[in-house]
């Protein structure tokens, strides 16, 4: 694996190594290999989750971290990123992690960058966010044991989700029943690409499913305001507790990547309970997983118990 851009680019074999470092990072079996290296933090876009968890990862394995920050940066002077991520190559850093609002744009630069740094996609536009997925597979796994034949359902805003995209990538390697609930002016413009079930109505949707995923309203993205408005929206797609227990199966996990519109895509009661704990763990995850991909990317290496 050279760079983390997006799940399509990786094999099972690599996910399955990345969830075994991860597994041995957490449980503290497993020492860092890249002590010393420097990882940059780019962020171009909002984020909590992905970037302070990218940063303690990197600080949990020794590594010196740049945060760099886009808004006093020399990009705001016209130099492009490629340019800037070559200069930060002969600075020092070895890995860099951008998050940015243009799809696309990561694999752009990265054909254009001459030197050997490593690149990992923290969410780009509305093409993909693999590090989420990889946290999300892990969480599965720890939570149900296997994916294979079990039903997962998506719920929310895929049309603009690129931890929906990334999900389904990761998931059909592994052989999941995946489902996914939109309302019409939500979903997938070409749905027919994705090898999964649809639907619009969220109880058909979630009947005996394993685990549920609810995915944020993505507000900033709409072109123009979305009917029917939130107060609908809520009413047709949150999911709440009298869901969960009526239709889905008696030990489904709840997850989401957040950040969540409380009250609007998950109920307020849910995110506080303990069945709206999984989601935070996923956030917890992410620590370990994000280790095991920087230390795998440096490093290289198959993960022998
Ligand atoms: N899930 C996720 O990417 O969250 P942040 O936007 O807070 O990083």
């Amino acid at each position: 694996m050279e760079h983390l851009i997006d799940i399509q680019s990786i094999s099972k074999q690599d996910i399955e190594n990345i969830i075994n470092f991860a597994k041995a990072f957490k449980e503290g079996k497993k020492e860092s290999d890249v002590k010393s290296k420097t990882l940059a933090l780019m962020f171009c876009e909002n984020s909590t989750r992905t970037k302070c968890s990218f940063e303690i990862a990197g600080q949990k394995l020794g590594m010196n971290i740049i945060n760099f920050d886009d808004t006093h940066s020399s990009l705001l002077k016209g130099e492009s990123l490629k340019d800037t991520i070559e200069n930060l190559y002969f600075i020092g850093v070895n890995a860099l992690v951008i998050r940015h609002t243009l799809s696309g744009i990561i694999n752009n630069v990265l054909r254009l960058v001459k030197y050997p740094v490593k690149f990992v996609n923290g969410g780009d536009g509305t093409h993909a966010h693999p590090s989420q997925a990889l946290l999300d597979y892990y969480t599965m796994l720890e939570k149900i044991g296997t994916v294979e034949n079990k039903k997962i359902t998506i719920v929310g805003d895929v049309s603009h989700s690129r931890v929906a995209k990334s999900n389904i990538a990761l998931l059909s390697k592994f052989n999941a029943d995946i489902h996914i609930c939109a309302p019409s002016y939500l979903q997938f413009e070409n749905f027919e690409a994705f090898n999964v079930k649809y639907h619009n109505d969220v109880k058909e949707a979630i009947e005996g499913a394993n685990v549920v995923m609810a995915l944020r309203v993505q507000n900033e993205r709409h072109e123009k305001e979305c009917y029917p408005d939130s107060s609908e929206y809520k009413r047709l797609y949150e999911i709440d507790m009298e869901l969960l227990k009526k239709y889905a199966a008696n030990d489904v996990i709840l997850m989401h990547p957040g950040p969540a519109n409380r009250n609007i895509e998950v109920s307020g009661e849910l995110l506080d309970n303990q069945v709206g704990k999984t989601i935070l763990e996923q956030a917890q995850n992410g620590v370990y997983v994000r280790m095991a991909i920087l230390n795998t990317l440096l490093k290289g290496g198959v993960y022998a118990a």
